[in-house]
């Protein structure tokens, strides 16, 4: 916790240039201030859960390209964001704390999803999740649960039945912990390496309903998602959003635009 409190003590003495997710805490993760106006529970025609990962202040470095979306799709009027709500706790705060922290966010994540359809049945649905972030957004559709780093076992869930929630149009993982590799909704050159923890059995059978509206991205050398590549350096989990902008831009919007409710 001390941890997080120094981080947001940081934050807010730069509020214009957010510096985030330690221990590389140099590497820019803020968004463009144009996301505050989409961010909403209220029903738009397309509705986007952001999960951000470890360490980074909401909305994450997801907050550029929600944001391009939106605006693609025509502004606050057609497209709205909310965060899942979660603590997003780095494993070196104890032994346990990413466990309980992903725990955590698969379960807010799934109460806030049920909640938002229930109530905005005509929505579009798009979920995007970085890092812990990302292995929250598939264990949240897919189930989730197990071993991880050697350190902690994240409590077991069921997924969603993809027919809880037809209206899911566009997920987007990057840099996933949990992974299950060489999909055909694998992207990057890091998608045929074995990550720190395999999605597979019942996991893999949840998650791959939703292959149809999935793009999960790995780039070689991400200690997470390709860990049996080398070399692994940080800047490859960290580098998606500068990479990959546009593309995701792109399938988001017209995956979107294409399908109906
Ligand atoms: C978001 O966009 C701003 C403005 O272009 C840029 O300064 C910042 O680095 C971007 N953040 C990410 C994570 O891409």
């Amino acid at each position: 916790m001390r941890h997080h409190a120094f981080l947001l003590s940081t934050l807010a003495a730069s509020a214009t240039a957010q510096r985030c997710d330690s221990p590389s805490p140099d590497i820019e993760c803020s968004a463009v201030p144009e996301i505050a106006a989409y961010r909403t529970t209220s029903c738009t025609p397309t509705h986007i859960f952001l999960t951000r990962g470890t360490d980074e202040p909401y909305p994450g470095r997801l907050g550029n390209i929600t944001s391009l979306v939106c605006t693609a799709l025509g502004g606050d009027s057609q497209c709205g964001y909310e965060d899942v709500s979660y603590p997003a706790a780095n494993r070196y705060i104890s032994a346990t704390s990413w466990c309980e922290s992903a725990a955590t966010g698969v379960r807010n994540g799934q109460t806030q999803l049920k909640e938002y359809v229930a109530r905005c049945p005509a929505s579009k649905v798009v979920l995007m999740g970085f890092s812990q972030g990302a292995t929250v957004t598939q264990d949240l559709l897919g189930g989730g649960g197990g071993p991880l780093f050697d350190l902690c076992t994240q409590e077991a869930n069921k997924g969603l039945d993809r027919g809880q929630a037809p209206g899911t149009k566009a997920v987007v993982t990057f840099g996933t912990v949990r992974r299950s590799p060489s999909e055909p909704y694998s992207v990057g050159a890091g998608k045929d390496f074995q990550p720190e923890a395999l999605r597979d059995g019942e996991l893999k059978v949840g998650i791959d309903q939703y292959a149809g509206v999935l793009r999960d991205y790995c780039n070689e050398g991400d200690q997470y998602c390709a860990k049996s590549s080398s070399p692994l350096a940080l800047e490859n989990h960290l580098k998606y959003f500068v990479q990959y902008q546009q593309d995701v831009v792109d399938w988001v919007v017209k995956t979107v635009k294409g399908s109906k409710i």
